[in-house]
This record gives C-alpha cells, sequence and structure tokens, in this order.
C-alpha cells in the first residue's frame, strides 16, 4: 500500500454491494447480506460441483467478459480458483502480476483500477493488506464493474466465508442447532469474521471463539459468538472444528504468543482432542496449514478431515458469485 492512499472506512458496505433493485453487484463482505441471497449461493455453488473423473462444470455464463485477478497479497488457493472459476464460466481472465505493477511505481490503485476500466475489464478481484480497499474501488467504479473481495486485511474474505458454510451444508445437512468451534488466531483473521457472519445469519446453534487471549478478537466484535482460551471447553461437543493459522504478518510483535510446541500442545486441533468433539465432527482449515502447529499433520489428512472438499468448494462458491454479479451486470 502507498503511504500517501488512505482509505473512508464505510459504514454501509452490505448496502453497498447491491444495485437498487437488491441484486448482487460487488462481493464486500458477508456481514448483513440476506439469508435468502446466502442460501442461494450456496445452492448455485452446489450445481457447480461434479464428481472427480468427470469433466468440471462449465457455462458460457461470462462469455465476453473480462476478470482481472489482482492480488496485492500472497495467495495460492483463492487466487487459483477465482481463475479456475471465471474460466470455467468461459470469461476472459487477466492474472495481473503486482509485483511488477505500477501500484510498485507510485500509481494509486484508483489509477491502476480506472486503466483496468478503460479495457473494459468488467470484474475485478481483489485481495490487499489494507482495510476497505474493496470498498474505496467499489464507490469509485463505473456502474458496469463489479468488486470482488479476495480477502480484505484481518476484516473479510467473503467468497472463503461462504466456501466453509458449504462444506458444513454439505456434511451436517443445517446450521441450527449446529455447533462450530473456531480454534487458532481469532484476533487476525479475516477468515473467521466472514464465516462467523455467514454462519449467524443462517442460524448456527453456537458459535464458539477458541484462542489464546493474546490472539483474542475484541469482545464487541462478533457478540453472537462465545469467546474461551481452553481448547478443551471450545471443542466438546462440537459439530464443527475449524483450525486457524497465527497470522505473524498481521503481528508488529509475538509477545504473549506460546512458542509452537506449547501452541501445539495447547491450541493444536488433535485427534485425542477430537474425541472432546461429536463422534461425526469435521475438521476444516481455510490453508495454508501449518502442521503440527495449529492441526495435528495426521488429522489434517484423516476421515474426519474436509480441508481439501473445501478447496474444491471454493471453486464452486467463486464459480456461483461471479455468474450472480455477471447477471447483474447484464441487467444494468
Ligand atoms: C486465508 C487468508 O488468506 O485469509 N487463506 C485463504 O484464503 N484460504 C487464511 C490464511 O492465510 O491463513
Amino acid at each position: 500500500m502507498q503511504a500517501t492512499e488512505t482509505f473512508q472506512i464505510s459504514v454501509d458496505e452490505a448496502g453497498l454491494q447491491l444495485a437498487a433493485d437488491g441484486s448482487l453487484r460487488h462481493l464486500l463482505t458477508l456481514k448483513g447480506l440476506e439469508k435468502t441471497l446466502l442460501i442461494e449461493l450456496l445452492d448455485e455453488a452446489q450445481r457447480f460441483l461434479t464428481p472427480f473423473g468427470a469433466i468440471p462444470a462449465r457455462s458460457r455464463s461470462l462469455e465476453g467478459r473480462t476478470v482481472a485477478n489482482l492480488f496485492f497479497e500472497p495467495s495460492t488457493r483463492t487466487r487459483a480458483s477465482f481463475d479456475l472459476a471465471a474460466k470455467r464460466l468461459g470469461a476472459d481472465v487477466l492474472n495481473l502480476d503486482v509485483n511488477t505493477s505500477s501500484r510498485k511505481k507510485g500509481e494509486s490503485i484508483l489509477d491502476m483500477i480506472y486503466t483496468l476500466q478503460a479495457m473494459h475489464v468488467d470484474i475485478m478481484v481483489v485481495r490487499d493488506a489494507s482495510a476497505s480497499v474493496p470498498a474505496h474501488i467499489a464507490r469509485n467504479v463505473n456502474e458496469y464493474v463489479s468488486i470482488l473481495n479476495a480477502g480484505e486485511a484481518d476484516i473479510s474474505h467473503p467468497t472463503q466465508g461462504l466456501l466453509d458454510l458449504l462444506t458444513i451444508r454439505q456434511h451436517k445437512g443445517r446450521f441450527e442447532g449446529l455447533t462450530v468451534a473456531i480454534v487458532g488466531d481469532i484476533a487476525h483473521s479475516r477468515v473467521v469474521r466472514s464465516t462467523a457472519h455467514g454462519l449467524n445469519t443462517l442460524g448456527v446453534g453456537e458459535l464458539r471463539l477458541v484462542s489464546p487471549a493474546a490472539l483474542a478478537p475484541d469482545p464487541d466484535e462478533l457478540p453472537f459468538a462465545l469467546l474461551t482460551d481452553n481448547i478443551d471447553d471450545g471443542i466438546r461437543g462440537a459439530d464443527v472444528v475449524m483450525a486457524l493459522r497465527i497470522q505473524r504478518e498481521r503481528m508488529d510483535s509475538l509477545e504473549g504468543i506460546p512458542g509452537m510446541d506449547e501452541y501445539f500442545a495447547n491450541y493444536g486441533v488433535s485427534a485425542k482432542r477430537l474425541e472432546l468433539a461429536a463422534p461425526d465432527a469435521i475438521v476444516m482449515h481455510p490453508g495454508p496449514m501449518n502442521r503440527g502447529i495449529e492441526i495435528e499433520s495426521s488429522l489434517a489428512d484423516s476421515p474426519a478431515s474436509v480441508i481439501t472438499q473445501q478447496v474444491t468448494n471454493g471453486v464452486a462458491v467463486r464459480m456461483a458469485v461471479l455468474e450472480r454479479v455477471g447477471k447483474t451486470m447484464a441487467a444494468t
């Protein structure tokens, strides 16, 4: 991020992402998105799933459209899945090498966006380490352009939230009465914020956020969640257990964070600990995993793990979102 750029913090990103008729124009946050829209997106994503061995689902719904992937932070899964999703819908895809882009030379992000807009890029997928960048861009592009948030600081990662919801629904069939435990670096995780808002909207029974005190969120931030620093209490009886990586890149200091062995002993999701959860509990992780730190390596590869299914669902969810905003664009 250029030091000279400041972004207005949006008060109504949920409203900003909808067109006048209520259809989805940008995807910036899951917070405040209607339950019906979330369910429709999950249903649409589910339809894009095909068995392994078969040719992956395709459509021509984005034929003639151009999607640009603008990742100003590292990404493997999210970037590859947006790329594949756009191609499988027939779009032209521009994967910009942001390390050599003119933003590095001091160009403002909006100048870069206006440049792409001038080339008829229709959908821009943006990941950035600074807060409010996707909303800032969404507020400034012309009415034919859609912005999709692919990871915003520690604030929002809506397509990850959707793929987590889809994975949970596939295994549990419902959200009501379900207990979900998310364990790890809650304070710095944009994944937890999106997944938590989605779960709350869909009526999850109980959401528990487990972390050492130094990695706990602000208690007022997710008022519908229960916070604990005791992993056994957090996991006990849970139907879903999700582990999160420690996001060192977002920390100025590691003060108060246990060393790696101690961390695994106290906060690692392991097969032994999973015995406390419901007998059919599933284990999730958004990736990238640090095996042996937040999750036991053998558990990540065990039948309880749905981690690779999350990745598969990531492509389907991104196809659903891209197709949705494509439809809104066509109606504009
Ligand atoms: C996450 C992210 O970038 O927020 N990864 C992802 O998108 N699958 C989580 C992480 O980096 O730990």
